[in-house]
């Protein structure tokens, strides 16, 4: 493969890039009427205004031209072929299977993987329908009310950032909980007030050996047996998500209530495997399967859509062109719901962890920038709080802003006030005010230097109808399949994970050190040793 900046699309966006730099947006739109509808896009329930974006229809033509000369419709057509495009792991990357229609006909090693996928969607829907019904009873005939779902990473943002996001979709007699953090303190807040008798705990795990994820599932089984009084109240107060099945049958669990899934689907893929089962049994069997049907439609835009009306293809060529030409080192993502309160951290994790790599395909380091810093709070919020920084600071953040026309609340009236202020930041953001128009407002002399909006921020607007279970499906899939295809202009693989191992690595060793008893020999580096040591002498 051509090194990235040699490719001709590449050496002709660096020269395009001189002619652009200068342009401000209000110039842009000026002289162009038809802009706004031009560079609009819609599918799978999503509509995408890009065109408060510094781009030209040159831009886009250049930008599409890369796309091609890096052969990511080839790659993508890879994916969805079962190909193993996970090379450091020798893996597939089927996670499209996960929601692909039963009949479909998804190979992988030579074998269709989908009825696989639809045995372990029935049975959850058949626990979570049980469940739901009261018919699942723990160990002393309660029904269940609450449910505690241990996890971390992909097997933890997705469900929290689901439930939360569909949380008018669900059972509102229930409440669902979630620990990660291998601080105590998560696990005792979240169970301090709890009934054992009425708890079921999800352990979610994809590989079942994550550290704060076992120590947080052996914690779980300690404070439940000693509330209930018997081991045998496992069975009755534990199901597991895993590719590990040896392993979960090992902790105990009740191999009725073990789901599985397979080592195709990344951790941060996961949200619609059986690590959706949290989220199965908050908002019911059907509408998971609305959620599904939005990933599929989304999925299936992404392979038919032509590439000037190709959402995620256009959402990840913009993030490369300020990520490689403007130097913008983050993308803000702020959503105008609060239901979507945890959907940037989300993101975090599924672009961070995909994308933040230096080494291409072949091993060899990269001579350009990867992967952005995904950032963001729900508007309004951030609006009284970073904003500033956005409109008039030094740094330019692209930002996506995420809206819903109608409202899931009743109080219909905030509603317009909230669209109000998505549509006005955006504005405010691309257009900015001059010191004309400052003067002409009456904005007295001494200040108006302070009070210039530069403008010329870009913005992607992403609007639905309305935030659903189908429309979160869309709306993360449009995200993975952004995070593809920059991952496919990069050429690195965005489907490993390696720069999480030293960590682990270390901690295992610093463990042993943190003993109780006398102090051990110790070979770090000098700080590791004297934090080590100020901890062991200060932990009381
Ligand atoms: O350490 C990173 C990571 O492997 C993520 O990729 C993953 O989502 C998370 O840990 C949790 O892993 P598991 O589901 O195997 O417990």
């Amino acid at each position: 493969m051509t090194a990235l900046i040699a490719t001709p699309a590449w050496q002709a966006l660096k020269a395009h890039y001189a002619s652009i730099e200068g342009v401000h947006l209000r110039t842009l739109f000026d002289g162009d009427p038809g802009r706004a509808e031009r560079f609009s896009a819609e599918g799978s329930g999503i509509f995408l205004d890009y065109s408060k974006n510094r781009i030209t229809d040159e831009t886009l033509r250049l930008l599409l031209r890369l796309a091609d000369e890096r052969g990511v419709a080839q790659r993508r057509d890879a994916m969805f072929a079962g190909e193993k495009i996970n090379a450091t792991e020798r893996r597939a990357v089927l996670h499209v299977a996960l929601r692909a229609p039963s009949g479909t006909r998804i190979e992988t090693d030579g074998a269709d993987v989908v009825p696989g996928v639809h045995k372990v969607l029935d049975a959850m829907a058949g626990f979570a329908t049980r469940v739901r019904s009261g018919a699942f009873t723990g160990h002393t005939g309660k029904r269940i009310r609450t449910v505690v779902n241990i996890g971390i990473g992909g097997s933890y943002l997705g469900p929290a950032m689901a439930y939360r996001a569909l949380r008018p979709y669900s059972d509102r007699s229930m409440e669902f909980r979630f620990v990660a953090n291998v601080d105590g303190a998560d696990f005792h807040e979240a169970t301090q007030d709890l009934d054992a008798a009425e708890t079921l705990f999800i352990v979610s795990s994809k590989t079942f050996t994550t550290l704060e994820t076992m120590t947080n599932a052996a914690t779980a089984r300690a404070w439940l047996t000693g509330k209930l009084g018997s081991d045998a109240a496992v069975a009755k107060h534990f199901a597991a998500v895993s590719t590990n099945i040896a392993g979960v049958t090992t902790f105990g669990i009740d191999p009725a209530n073990i789901f599985g899934f397979w080592d195709w689907v990344g951790g941060r893929y996961s949200m619609d495997s059986a690590i959706g089962l949290s989220t199965m049994i908050a908002i019911g069997p059907e509408n998971y399967r609305a959620m599904l049907g939005g990933f599929h439609a989304m999925d299936r835009h992404f392979r038919t859509a032509p590439p000037e009306r190709n959402l995620p293809l256009l959402l990840g060529l913009l993030t490369v062109w300020y990520n490689n030409f403007f130097g913008a080192q983050t993308v803000g993502v702020m959503p105008y719901s609060a239901h979507l309160a945890r959907f940037p951290a989300y993101l975090q994790q599924l672009q961070m962890e995909s994308n933040g790599k230096h080494v291409d395909f072949g091993g060899n380091p990269v001579d350009y920038q990867t992967g952005p810093v995904i950032w963001g709070e729900p508007g309004t919020d951030g609006q009284h709080s970073f904003y500033q920084l956005l409109h008039q600071g030094t740094k330019l953040v692209p930002c996506d802003m995420i809206g819903f026309c109608q409202p899931l609340s009743p109080l219909t009236d905030q509603h317009d006030l909230l669209m109000a202020n998505l549509f006005a930041q955006a504005e405010a953001l691309a257009f900015g005010k001059t010191d004309a128009e400052l003067k002409a407002d009456g904005s007295p002399d001494f200040q108006r230097p302070y009070r210039v909006m530069e403008g010329n921020r870009p913005t992607n607007m992403i609007l639905a109808d309305k935030l659903d279970p189908a429309t979160l499906g869309s709306l993360v899939a449009l995200y993975e399949h952004s995070v593809f295809t920059q991952g496919a202009i990069w050429a690195i693989d965005s489907f490993d994970q390696w720069g999480v191992e030293l960590g682990k690595a270390l901690a295992s060793r610093i463990v042993p050190e943190l003993g109780r008893g006398a102090e051990p020999d110790l070979t770090h580096d000098a700080s590791t040793n004297a934090l080590i040591r100020r901890y062991r002498r200060l932990r009381g």
